[in-house]
């Protein structure tokens, strides 16, 4: 049985933590995880984050379960015990539907985890057909078929596990040119028709494919409804910083395209961003930093 380990919740901690905006680890195996972050900045603007791409294990979406789950619970204690977050955001479907639980058995302090936004595809559906676009790993998840179970009973999920979408992602935020072919090849499957009724909703099941999404409605063999979870996700980091001590800044209206006011980019293997990565990840306000 592994070891919990506390985070400190004195009253002593507690005035610290308010003088200074929340303090935010942003997890992903690569840079999709800024499609999430891009939320928590527009709602959380004062937050002070660090964003970690564990670019050397990246794709998580080929990994073995259990070897995942090992290789992100020792990352995540060095993380932890480095930066000192008040909530971790894993902006990662492929680890959340796996690790969620294993980090919260081992470490007290909230974690925001991003799952594939089933229920509110079901809610949205009106020809009763949904798809989930996700990571091989991520579509196979036990965690992802309880979701279905759950929220989707009455409609029909078809899953994809595109092998090469999230690969696809990277490389166009760094900066190369993808092709529409490859990018129709992987989401062709979303689209069922079965008599008369044809797919409306696809679930963006992994965080590198907002990036993608003018590319998916250009290429869509229908109109669909595109869902993406990263606002929800933002909301619930907003709605679990109270519970930290911490003061939180909440924007409801537009304006989240300024830059963080303060925060660092951590790439596991430590590559430097090639310039079109760097230029994007400036805007986001994120300084590069060793692990
Ligand atoms: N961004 C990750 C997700 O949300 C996965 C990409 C990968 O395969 O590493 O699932």
């Amino acid at each position: 049985m592994s070891a919990r380990l506390e985070t400190p919740t004195s009253a002593k901690s507690t005035a610290v933590l308010a003088s200074r905006g929340a303090r935010l680890l942003v997890f992903d195996s690569g840079i999709g995880g800024l499609s999430v972050l891009a939320e928590i900045n527009r709602q959380l603007p004062s937050a002070e984050v660090t964003y970690v791409a564990d670019d050397a294990a990246f794709p998580y979406g080929a990994w073995d379960g259990a070897a995942l789950t090992a290789h992100i619970d020792r990352l995540m204690a060095d993380l932890i015990a480095t930066v000192s977050p008040d909530v971790v955001v894993i902006a990662c479907n492929t680890a959340s539907t796996l690790v969620l639980p294993t980090l919260r058995a081992r470490h007290s302090l909230p974690f925001v985890g991003t799952v594939p936004a089933i229920k509110p595809a079901a809610k949205v559906t009106k020809s009763g057909l949904i798809s989930v676009l996700a990571t091989p790993g991520t579509v196979e998840r036990d965690y992802t078929h309880a979701l279905i179970d759950r929220f989707a009973a009455d409609v029909e999920v078809t899953l994809v596990g595109s092998p090469r979408l999230a690969e696809i992602a990277e490389r166009h935020l760094r900066g190369t040119p993808v092709g529409g072919a490859e990018i129709a090849a992987e989401i062709a499957p979303c689209f069922v028709e079965t008599g008369a009724r044809r797919t409306d909703a696809v679930v963006l099941g992994c965080t590198h494919y907002p990036f993608l999404l003018p590319h998916f409605r250009r290429l869509a063999l229908w109109p669909v409804t595109w869902i993406d979870p990263a606002p929800a996700i933002a909301r619930r980091v907003a709605a679990v910083l109270p519970a930290s001590g911490v003061p939180s800044k909440l924007c409801d209206g537009p304006g989240g395209d300024a830059a963080l006011v303060s925060g660092k980019v951590i790439f596991t293997s430590g590559h430097a961003p090639p310039p079109a990565l760097a230029r994007l990840l400036e805007r986001f306000g994120l300084a590069p930093a060793a692990l």
